[in-house]
């Protein structure tokens, strides 16, 4: 069966300082990545003229995927990570000191809490239906380069998993999701299963 493959951008500058949303750059160790999983793409759909990588509108994935060559590339606004509102561009610890209640409401009910002028989980999972249809619809491959709250979701959609779980999926960097409950780590070529 044609794979989806599900991946999250390469380490970003904000990554590194911990802070969430924004719209930053690749670290040294992100742009590592990329080319890592440009050789692993470039291998696995050799034979695949008709596959395609889908990117958010959002810097860190553009650039990952720009040392894939070969196949075209579309962006979803819908792949965009979860808008976190007030909170973009801010750490765990700033929301916590500075707007405890919303770090409590958040912490209680991860799955509907949604940032002031931002997005919650539900919200994401609704945006993220047109993306889910034309997956389903695709005969050729597809490469997914987006982030962790999208990814969560559409990765519970293929291995069907219950919606209360989907704000806690491990999905860790660096590695390759694959629907049928297979994940590949480009680096190693091993085949996990996340959490
Ligand atoms: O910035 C967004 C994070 O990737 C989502 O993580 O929902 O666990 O806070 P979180």
């Amino acid at each position: 069966p044609r794979p989806i493959l599900l991946t999250r951008h390469g380490e970003s500058r904000d990554n590194v300082g911990g802070r969430i949303g924004g719209d930053t750059v690749l670290s040294d160790a992100g742009e590592i990545y990329a080319k890592k999983l440009a050789n692993f793409v470039e291998k696995r759909l050799e034979s695949e003229k008709a596959a395609s990588i889908w990117t958010s509108t959002l810097q860190r994935t553009i650039i990952t995927a720009s040392p894939i060559i070969g196949f075209p590339k579309i962006q979803w606004r819908a792949l965009d990570e979860i808008n976190a509102g007030v909170c973009d561009g801010m750490t765990y610890e700033e929301i916590k000191k500075n707007m405890p209640e919303e770090y409590e409401a958040r912490k209680k009910d991860k799955l509907r809490y949604r940032y002031p002028r931002g997005e919650s989980y539900l919200d994401v999972i609704q945006r993220l239906e047109p993306v889910i249809i034309e997956l389903e619809r695709q005969r050729a491959p597809v490469v997914v380069i987006s982030h962790q709250a999208v990814l969560r979701a559409l990765y519970a959609y293929f291995a069907d998993r219950p919606l209360k779980e989907i704000p806690y999926i491990e999905y860790r960097s660096r590695t390759l999701a694959c629907h049928r409950r297979r994940v590949i780590a480009p680096e190693t070529g091993t085949i996990e299963s996340p959490k």
